[in-house]
């Protein structure tokens, strides 16, 4: 059995797959395959492992649909047609759980480097311009007992929300279709509209998935109903906010400040405007990237390709 690899991946999954017999083609170069390469080095595989943004469309499960199992190296999934893989009877495998307190964690601290403009500091360090203490220049804002506002409260926003709640005691609302009964009983989470959480959140993070629903749902209309001090935190995806009507938000001052670790488009164009604003953080989507959760993420990549190949139910599967 032969799998196909679209990056180089944390050597423990590569142990596991070469455990079990299977080949292992790796794409080496550093940058993304195109659809056609994507289509011709998995005529050859019985298996895809994909990392990174390539599109697993319809048109590529058609071309490919031989493929016993696709195994993605993300918990995200709105990169792959569901419905088309579904069709064709090819389980889509994902990576859940193992990076839901990395990802937290960025999250966590983008809210913290927005909250107190460290990113704009440091470049003014970069810049010569520390050079005398001004009492009121350069201020951040406190987050002790603000509220925050999760948008999908998952794992990944159940963890961010246990993380504020330690750090800052702060209140926690949320808006998800389903209830989380944990959140409420261990974090006091309360349950609101989505113009509630818009309208009394301090600190507003997003841990949805990227769907018809979610897309562009932060834009100028809802950024128009956030507070003025509030700051907005996307670690999900880039495409659940709109780029232009968030920098016109902070450049307005609707909104105070914005945290990203996911952009619209990625990769973010190095002169938007977004990255020379005081008040914003952007990372390069690095939400799972420790050593350990890249370990744990090739790991279970890695099972979900096995259990396909030797037609088991995956152990964390997206499609039924
Ligand atoms: C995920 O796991 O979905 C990360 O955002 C990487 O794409």
């Amino acid at each position: 059995m032969k799998v196909f690899i679209t990056r180089v991946i944390p050597e423990a999954g590569l142990q596991l797959l070469r455990d079990a017999g299977i080949t292992i083609t790796q794409w080496e170069e550093p940058r993304e395959l195109t659809s056609a390469e994507l289509i011709e080095h998995c005529r050859n595989a019985d298996a895809l492992l994909t990392a990174g943004r390539s599109t697993i469309d319809a048109a590529f499960l058609e071309a490919c649909s031989h493929l016993k199992v696709v195994s993605l190296f993300s918990v995200g999934y709105d990169n792959v047609a569901i419905a088309t893989a579904t069709k064709l009877k090819i389980p889509v495998g994902h990576t859940p759980d193992v990076l839901s307190k990395a990802t937290a964690d960025v999250a966590f601290l983008l809210m913290q480097t927005t909250a107190r403009k460290a990113f704009y500091h440091h470049q003014r360090i970069l810049d010569g311009e520390w050079d005398f203490f001004e009492p009121k220049a350069g201020l951040g804002i406190d987050l002790q007992n603000k509220t925050l506002g999760v948008f999908g409260l998952g794992k990944i926003g159940f963890e961010m929300a246990k993380s504020c709640k330690g750090a800052f005691e702060m209140d926690i609302l949320y808006h998800n279709r389903s209830t989380n009964a944990e959140a409420e009983e261990k974090l006091g989470a309360r349950k609101v509209s989505f113009d509630e959480l818009l309208a009394q959140s301090d600190v507003i993070s997003v841990h949805a998935n990227l769907s018809k629903e979610t897309k562009e749902l932060f834009n100028k209309a809802t950024f128009a109903k956030m507070k003025p001090n509030a700051i907005f935190v996307n670690t999900a995806r880039g495409g659940i906010h709109n780029e232009a009507d968030l920098l016109a938000a902070l450049q307005q001052k609707t909104i105070w400040g914005a945290g990203l670790d996911v952009t619209n488009p990625e990769p973010m164009d190095p002169e938007n405007a977004l990255l020379r604003l005081p008040n914003v953080c952007v990372l390069p989507h690095i939400g799972s990237s420790t050593e350990g959760t890249r370990d744990q993420m090739a790991i279970l990549a890695a099972k979900n390709v096995i259990a396909g190949l030797r037609n088991e139910k995956l152990p964390k599967v997206v499609n039924p």
